[in-house]
């Protein structure tokens, strides 16, 4: 279809994206994660499938048609999404973290069912390994990485340290304070906020904010 047809842009270029939440396992029947839908994820992997790009869509558990013409590697935790960065890092030229990663992890995994009882409960969570981070130590020259951030406050700003302490070319700041912006919507509201400055996208669809994005990465790279 010609809406479909694109300037094929990215082609040759290699591209790794992360979307949608990560689950971890408290026992057999329960886990915590969070409310991403994996939507912006999976629009930016179909834009760069798009473009000509050769993606890899890793993915955390959602509820999305998969996408033609991208390879996707299904991943259940935070520890399984960065073996699969890790994997493919070496054959990546640009990568797009929009996952939102669990920071904790329950530090048992039941075996059986936790019974309830007549005291509250605490339950013991340790860290996850910060993907982003592992990546800032290993990358290769050449390579792009480009983060998002979810911030309920001083968003600018605290998207702006992590693009310092992460070694980002580029990050995406999702506004939660603005309707039809961030969880389970299908619009979004961001700024993309690179060393030089910063630009806020108006509410738009998240295939238009992937076309952005995407636009905004090949004139940098
Ligand atoms: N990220 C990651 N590995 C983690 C946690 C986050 O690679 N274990 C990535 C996300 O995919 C995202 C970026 O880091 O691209 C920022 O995620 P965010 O949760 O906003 O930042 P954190 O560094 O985890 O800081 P905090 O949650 O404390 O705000
Ligand atoms: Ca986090």
């Amino acid at each position: 279809a010609r809406e479909l047809a694109r300037e094929k842009t990215l082609a040759g270029v290699r591209v790794t994206v992360t979307a949608g939440p990560t689950q971890e396992a408290l026992d057999p029947v329960r886990y915590l994660t969070n409310h991403s839908s994996g939507r912006m994820g999976y629009a930016i992997a179909r834009e760069a499938m798009l473009r000509g790009a050769q993606v890899t869509l890793v993915s955390g558990p959602v509820d999305l048609p998969l996408v033609p013409f991208v390879e996707t590697r299904p991943v259940t935790t935070a520890a399984d999404m960065f073996r699969a960065v890790r994997d493919l890092l070496p054959a990546t030229d640009v990568l797009i973290k929009a996952a939102a990663v669990a920071d904790y992890r329950p530090a048992q995994v039941a075996s059986d069912k936790m019974k309830k009882s007549d005291q509250d409960l605490s339950i013991p969570l340790e860290r996850t390994d910060d993907i982003l981070g592992w990546v800032a130590e290993h990358r290769h020259p050449g390579l792009f990485v480009c983060g998002f951030s979810m911030e309920t406050r001083d968003m600018v700003a605290n998207s702006r340290a992590k693009l310092e302490r992460k070694k980002l070319d580029m990050i995406v700041a999702n506004n939660l304070k603005v309707a039809g912006a961030g969880f389970g919507t299908k619009t979004n509201v961001v700024t993309l906020i690179t060393r030089e400055g910063e630009r806020e996208l108006p509410l738009m669809g998240k295939d238009q904010v992937a076309a952005h994005l995407l636009d905004e990465i090949q004139r940098r790279r």
